[in-house]
């Protein structure tokens, strides 16, 4: 099967997980992610992208998150990014990026924020712990660079406060024993849009996480032409070719690339 539906006029939805950033260098979620020790304890990530270990030790989770973001400041936009912010000059309204990716390298590539839809927030953001406020604040250069171990200083710890009520501000991300709302994640938005999707493009996910799960069978129920990127089989790629769709068997630069010539017509 071509790909030759990519070019049918409608909306066109791109899902991206870790394995687009890989190629930036950024370790993917559940590959080789080092644990990370405080004290005398190895956290796994999972542990610590919590909010229970927030409110137990938010300097140390705060530290872990600071280094984390120094990797993803570090990083460049690759090839599966700029062929993304080609898809949307392509595509304009008919096009909408759904990421669970926190490494804000779709819009530091040039992809739009109101046709990005970060799903699980962005370590570039903090907001109110309490939230006194959805406002999200930017981090800002103060923290860079912010080596791995590296403690915050009481300085750095009075910065890491809501503008608004002065409590602790947290990193503006999705913890695992948090819920995915419309305020913060557009939870309700990503829905309504992939039953209205005409395609559905998986790149680089290993289908662990609900909302990019829900969307890809909304989009099945709905007929959509179904299309995943990923080097491993994933729940994505079953479903694609379960419903007649693709399973491009490669890496997202090279996937991408291939699917912005099919939306070109190429
Ligand atoms: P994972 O680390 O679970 O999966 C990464 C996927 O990318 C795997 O299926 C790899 O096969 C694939 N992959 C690796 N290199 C690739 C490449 N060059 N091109 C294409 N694919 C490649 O990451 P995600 O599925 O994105 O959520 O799950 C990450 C989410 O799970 C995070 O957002 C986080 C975590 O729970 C929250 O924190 C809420």
């Amino acid at each position: 099967m071509s790909l030759q539906r990519m070019s049918q006029p409608g909306l066109r939805i791109f899902s991206t997980g870790a394995g687009i950033s890989a190629e930036s260098g950024i370790p993917t979620f559940r590959g080789e992610e080092g644990y990370w020790t405080v004290g005398a304890k190895e956290y796994h990530p999972q542990e610590l992208a919590t909010h229970y270990a927030f409110t137990q030790m938010p300097a140390e989770v705060w530290a872990w998150y600071l280094y984390r973001r120094a990797v993803c400041r570090a990083a460049q936009p690759n090839t599966g990014h700029l062929a993304l912010v080609e898809a949307e000059k392509l595509l304009g309204d008919q096009f909408l990026l759904v990421t669970q990716n926190v490494d804000g390298l779709h819009l530091r590539a040039g992809n739009s924020p109101g046709r990005t839809f970060e799903v699980h927030g962005n370590i570039d953001y903090f907001r109110c712990a309490e939230n006194c406020t959805p406002e999200h604040y930017p981090l800002g250069e103060g923290f860079l660079p912010f080596a791995k171990g590296q403690k915050l200083s009481p300085e750095q710890q009075a910065l890491l406060r809501c503008p608004r009520c002065g409590t602790w501000a947290r990193p503006h991300v999705l913890w695992f024993d948090e819920c995915y709302n419309e305020e913060h994640f557009r939870y309700d938005s990503s829905r309504s849009a992939a039953a209205k999707a005409v395609t559905l493009v998986s790149v680089g996910t290993s289908g662990a996480t609900n909302l990019p799960v829900q969307m890809g069978f909304i989009a099945a129920q709905r007929g959509a032409f179904l299309v995943d990127i990923n080097p491993q089989p994933n729940p994505f790629s079953q479903l694609a070719e379960q419903q007649g769709g693709r399973w491009l068997r490669e890496s997202a630069s090279t996937g991408l690339v291939r699917v912005v010539k099919a939306i070109q017509g190429g």
